[in-house]
């Protein structure tokens, strides 16, 4: 079972009553020092009145623990404790204790806690714990779970466990665009939202802006507690990934560029986003989609793949017209994101459908060009929905991207 999330980690030092005759940790001591850190964290973060204010206690049920490495008096450890299961009334947890001084893994705890209430009857995990312990993310295929992450709540598939990567979609898409590398890419934390306006996030009325988009991933990484991804953004997703670099760079360990461009809209491409938001606004998201659909595939997806040219058109038909609005509002006044580009110093992967029109292999060969050491990858036979035309090809170079820059 993976760990669904993460608390905050405490440090915990060993004392000489807790060691036994042979100066080293009690085995039924690390049980109580394990104890320590889960109060300690509670203390240091909601308070450790949480179970008694919401009414509960959390009954222990089943405690297992793993012993590898003896730890002795002064010893520090640093306690590190995973939410690994949610149940309806009860929490699974595990704690895993590493040496301070050397980072070894001395012990690891398994946890299963029951709430109660004041009889004694297990009672359903109240929202309050439930936040505080971590959120609850999917854990089947397809399980899409609602993050309110502020000023809205989005729709977001959260898949597997590893280093994180946020997956940001284009437009007028939904996360659905990543679903194979969602599906695909094992060994990482794949995070792919809706973003607002789009797919099954919150529509709100107004307040869409680059910033707004980026502002809301990085709630959204706050809320999984996930201190910084490599970030994936496909086209208008690429524009967020830069203002994700410009406002919060320390969030982002590495880059991946697909089907994007750096520069802003030309002022004929700024009347053209104004066009396409009045024929959203009159026709409804499905005329969207049809002037669209002839340049989102490539001219081989668009003779070979008529199921796929289908799903797209559906996609696309299917968005909520102030969500593309929205974007389209966002996209007209984004920023000149060329001057960002040598500035960029994390490890850097670029990607392009060959037949790609709307972002072409042009564009994507001038940010390669002008990012340091950023590697540049075209696909063939795709356009500019590439990772649903050719989705082997694109998970394939992702995945070595990937492994080349896995946190050590
Ligand atoms: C996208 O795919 O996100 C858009 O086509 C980008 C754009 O229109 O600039």
């Amino acid at each position: 079972m993976p760990a669904l999330s993460r608390l905050p980690d405490v440090s915990v030092t060993v004392y000489a009553y807790e060691c036994d005759a042979y100066g080293h940790l009690n085995e039924s001591s690390f049980l109580q020092v394990f104890e320590r850190a889960r109060w300690d964290m509670l203390a240091r973060g909601p308070g450790a009145d949480l179970f008694r204010r919401n009414n509960v206690w959390p009954a222990v049920r089943k405690a297992t623990v793993d012993y590898h490495l003896p730890a002795f008096p002064g010893d520090v450890l640093d306690v590190h404790t995973d939410l690994v299961k949610l149940g309806r009334t009860s929490m699974q947890l595990r704690q895993r204790a590493l040496r301070s001084a050397d980072g070894n893994l001395v012990a690891e705890a398994d946890l299963v806690f029951v709430m109660i209430d004041a009889s004694g009857n297990p009672t359903a995990v109240p929202e309050e714990i439930a936040t505080q312990f971590g959120v609850r993310v999917s854990t089947r295929a397809g399980e899409v779970v609602r993050y309110d992450v502020g000023q809205v709540t989005l729709s977001v598939d959260v898949r597997g466990d590893g280093p994180a990567l946020l997956l940001i979609h284009g437009f007028p898409l939904d996360r659905t665009l990543w679903k194979h590398q969602v599906a695909t890419l094992a060994g990482w934390r794949r995070i792919a939202p809706d973003l607002r306006g789009l797919g099954g996030s919150d529509v709100p009325a107004s307040g869409y802006t680059m910033a707004a988009y980026a502002d809301d991933l990085v709630r959204l990484l706050d809320r999984l507690r996930v201190r910084k991804a490599v970030v994936a953004g496909l086209s208008m997703g690429g524009y967020i990934a830069f203002e994700l670099l410009r406002r919060h760079p320390e969030r982002v360990g590495g880059l991946i560029l697909c089907d994007t461009k750096a520069g802003p809209d030309t002022e004929e491409g700024r009347r053209g986003r104004d066009a396409m938001a009045a024929l959203a606004e009159a026709k409804g998201a499905s005329a969207v989609a049809e002037q669209m659909l002839p340049r989102m595939l490539g001219r081989t997806s668009l003779k070979a793949q008529p199921p796929l040219v289908e799903q797209v058109r559906e996609l696309m038909g299917r968005q909520p017209v102030a969500g593309i609005v929205g974007a389209l509002q966002a996209m007209r006044d984004r920023a000149d994101s060329k001057p960002l580009l040598e500035k960029i110093d994390v490890p850097t992967l670029i990607v392009v459908g060959q037949e790609d029109e709307l972002t072409p292999p042009a564009e994507a060969r001038a940010m390669a060009s002008a990012i340091p050491s950023a590697h540049m990858t075209t696909i063939s036979g795709a356009g500019h929905v590439s990772p649903l035309e050719s989705p082997t090809a694109v998970s394939r170079v992702f995945a070595e991207f990937l492994e080349a820059v896995r946190p050590g």
